[in-house]
């Protein structure tokens, strides 16, 4: 797909179809009103005859109206204008596309980014319709024999700006929306991908493939001798009930200075959770294969950083493992010593996700990260907490935290802060070692936060719980790619901030 971005008036464009929003009830858009200026009133007729209301979602492709360059019109309903808001636009954006591609209009002109959206500028608009065309195209077919294809697919898009001077804006929004689209589609494939062809080795490979594609990325892999020499025994007892070896995936991308510490992003890589000798129930199962989403969206942001080449220093660091019920396995009771040296009573073997990342983390710390942040499907209290609209976030640090959350925000892609308070810590006392790994029935999230945070003294650190954001369950399911969005504004923010010296 291919994007640029134009000022100029919409009956000028020769685009197979220029696509303007309605609002309710029956209100053209300023690019709406010129095109029935335009057209002789062609647009209010419709609008009067009740064919067009301007509910959200709806729409109406018209054909050779008089007087315009283009084939098409397509009007879409934005809702009442005092409502307009970010998901009203991006159904816009998602209608248009989606209809446009199966209609076989291979060309479209968009004024959408000319709505008014509070808080928002041109740029964000212009970005947000590049991500979200590319997540309306997105398409998850490889594994499939016989695959699906638009017969003339939408391939070109042009945003049309109010302003000659926002094209410049628009140029590095489109950059940036493509980034994002490349980060957030690598994390969807791997996240979709069942559990016999992702396996920790698999990852590693994709691991290896950004460093073939990217000269500022160095991987290096870490097979089990090398974290046992490390002292993993945390980790590896996890991959012990398992035929695929584990990998300690670590990827460095290098755009800053030399000097400057780097971000650490440290992703959970169950490649399948089957729950281990605490197994789990059959049902939903499958949807395990979803456990190494952590992992996946450390790629995905590490790809998008290096294909914008932001000016900072990025490590990405990714346990991976599976966890299977096996005569080797971890069984409940069983104490291991964590690279750390703190000892972890396993009382279920089904929370495997912090016995990995708290050695993921003890290793991070060798990189004198200047943030860490991890980024896990780890709790299905979480899913309970905030179902699957926000990403759990909790930190030792609240400006980490803030900084965050606006990334979220502006990213559109939110989390939701919960406490770390020294309350929750007792939950994990042990009487057979330093600590239990599961901390009862009471705050999950918070607990399985709590363990992690013991391992995360050295640095500032946040984590993010995305087990409710990871993946839609039912007649939509799939990997979302979430949280890259997030995490990718987080590393831009920062990049401002490195280059404004503060
Ligand atoms: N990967 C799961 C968490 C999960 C469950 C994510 C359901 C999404 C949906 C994790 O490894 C796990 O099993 N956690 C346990 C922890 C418990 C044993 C303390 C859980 O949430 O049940
Ligand atoms: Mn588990
Ligand atoms: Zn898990």
């Amino acid at each position: 797909m291919e994007f640029s971005v134009k000022s100029g008036t919409p009956e000028k464009q020769r685009s197979a179809c220029v696509v303007v929003g309605v609002f309710e009830p029956r209100k053209l858009s300023p690019a709406g009103q010129r095109i029935d200026q335009v057209s002789e009133g062609a647009l209010a007729n419709i609008l009067r005859r009740g064919d067009m209301e301007g509910r959200p979602g709806q729409t109406l492709l018209l054909h050779n109206l008089p007087h315009m360059a283009c084939e098409r019109v397509l009007l879409v309903g934005c809702g009442k204008e005092r409502e307009f808001n970010e998901e009203r636009y991006d159904t816009a954006v998602r209608k248009a596309v989606t209809l446009l591609n199966d209609t076989g209009s291979t060309e479209m002109a968009s004024f959408l980014p000319e709505l008014d959206l509070k808080g928002r500028d041109v740029a964000w608009k212009v970005r947000r319709a590049v991500q979200v065309t590319g997540a309306a195209l997105y398409r998850f077919d490889e594994l499939k024999s016989e695959t699906r294809t638009a017969r003339r697919p939408l391939k070109k898009m042009i945003l049309a700006v109010p302003r000659r001077s926002d094209l410049a804006a628009g140029e590095s929004a489109i950059a940036q929306g493509k980034a994002l689209v490349a980060g957030i589609d690598l994390a969807r494939d791997l996240g979709n991908l069942p559990g016999n062809i992702c396996t920790p080795t698999y990852l590693a490979n994709q691991a290896r493939e950004l460093q073939e594609a990217h000269p500022a990325i160095r991987t290096r892999v870490l097979e089990e001798a090398d974290m046992a020499a490390l002292g993993m025994d945390a980790l590896l007892s996890v991959s012990r009930g398992s035929r695929q070896p584990a990998k300690l995936i670590v990827l460095e991308y290098r755009g800053g200075r030399e000097d400057e510490g780097p971000l650490a992003l440290v992703g959970k890589g169950l490649t399948f959770d089957a729950g281990g000798i605490s197994l789990k129930p059959a049902a939903n199962m499958d949807e395990m294969k979803y456990d190494m989403c952590g992992a996946a969206s450390v790629l995905g942001t590490i790809k998008a950083a290096a294909e914008l080449a932001l000016p900072l220093n990025v490590v990405g660091v990714i346990p991976s493992s599976e966890n299977l019920p096996d005569g080797d396995a971890n069984k409940p009771g069983d104490v291991v010593t964590s690279m750390s040296g703190q000892t972890i009573e396993i009382l279920n073997t089904d929370a495997e996700g912090r016995l990995i990342l708290c050695d993921a983390l003890t290793y991070t710390e060798r990189f004198k990260p200047a943030a860490v942040i991890d980024i896990a499907t780890l709790t299905g209290a979480c899913v309970v907490a905030l179902g699957a609209h926000a990403t759990g976030l909790l930190a030792n640090n609240d400006a980490l935290a803030r900084e965050l959350m606006n990334a979220g925000k502006q990213a559109h892609d939110r989390a939701w802060q919960l406490p770390l308070w020294e309350d929750y810590q007792k939950q994990l006392d042990s009487n057979f070692a330093d600590m239990a790994n599961v901390g009862g029935r009471e705050a999950g999230t918070i607990t399985a936060a709590c363990f992690l945070s013991r391992f995360a003294k050295k640095f500032k650190w946040a984590h993010l719980d995305i087990a409710g954001t990871a993946w839609l369950k039912g007649k939509e399911k799939g990997a979302t790619g979430r949280p890259v969005g997030l995490l990718v504004q987080f590393l831009i923010d920062r990049s401002k901030k490195v280059a404004s010296g503060k």
